[in-house]
């Protein structure tokens, strides 16, 4: 048993996390990404963005957890979006149910774009639904796919890169994001859940510490570290904020 497992805050979300699971093994529960797409088609108002994302963190809150970013991440998330303009091209990795996706989209001017990757197919199907509903889909493409695969077939240079997929992952994509040449001067590089209690949870899908090696030790990036809270809960959680220059 790890001790940060022990924390208060964070015993009180691993229990949660235990409890649903269990439950969902034993009464067969509906896959989720299609469970949130109902709920949000019962609950939030068509075309209203701020509805849909309200929707779905009362989902997340009362009846099953969400790994979407969530409402306080996802401000700091705004917050950095805001200090670089409205006129965006985003790249996000791991789209799940369309959470981040919309949040950002609704912070951008027609002439802005959220490409969003997402290699489970059910879940981008939903999410589709779910960002057609929020009626971004103009403003947001979701490509069915791993990022292994995909990153290497884009053409866009982005302002700003979600990194919200398996931790694991987070350098492999970003070097991959570099040599293709994605990146602009400025540049913004979110990465979401890097925090050791999700490292010690989620196993290899949740350790971070080669990614944030890779940017703390590169000229080329700037990095910022905020301890945050993980989404829908007081556990512990740090997103990395760095910022890319070419001047280096
Ligand atoms: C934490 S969730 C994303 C949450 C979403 N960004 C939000 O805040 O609403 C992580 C998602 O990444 C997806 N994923 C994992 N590995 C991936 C990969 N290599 N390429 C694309 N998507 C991936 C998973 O299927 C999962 O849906």
């Amino acid at each position: 048993m790890k001790l940060i497992f022990l924390k208060p805050q964070n015993l009180k979300f691993i229990l949660r996390i235990f409890v649903e699971n269990f439950f969902s093994k034993i009464f067969k529960r509906e896959e989720i990404s299609g469970e949130v797409k109902k709920y949000v088609f019962e609950n939030a108002i068509r075309n209203n963005p701020d509805s849909v994302l309200k929707a779905m963190d009362n989902f997340a809150k009362n009846r099953r957890f969400l790994m979407n970013i969530g409402d306080i991440k996802g401000s700091l998330l705004i917050n950095q979006l805001k200090k670089i303009g409205s006129d965006l091209t985003i790249l996000e990795l791991g789209c799940f149910c369309g959470y981040s996706a919309i949040l950002m989209a609704k912070n951008l001017t027609k002439f802005g774009k959220v490409v969003s990757l997402e290699v489970n197919k059910t879940y981008a199907r939903n999410a589709l639904e779910i960002i057609k509903y929020a009626g971004l889909e103009d403003k947001i493409i979701v490509i069915e796919g791993s990022s292994e695969k995909i990153i290497g077939t884009l053409r866009y240079r982005f302002d700003l890169v979600l990194l919200d997929h398996w931790k694991n992952l987070y350098k492999r994509d970003l070097i991959a994001i570099e040599k293709r040449g994605l990146l602009k001067n400025g540049s913004i590089i979110f990465a979401d859940n890097v925090g050791k209690l999700i490292s010690a949870l989620a196993g290899e899908r949740g350790y971070s510490n080669d990614y944030l090696d890779y940017v703390r030790n590169n000229n080329n990036y700037t990095n910022i570290n905020i301890k945050t809270y993980l989404e829908y809960s007081m556990a512990e959680d740090e997103v990395e904020i760095s910022t890319y220059s070419l001047d280096y």
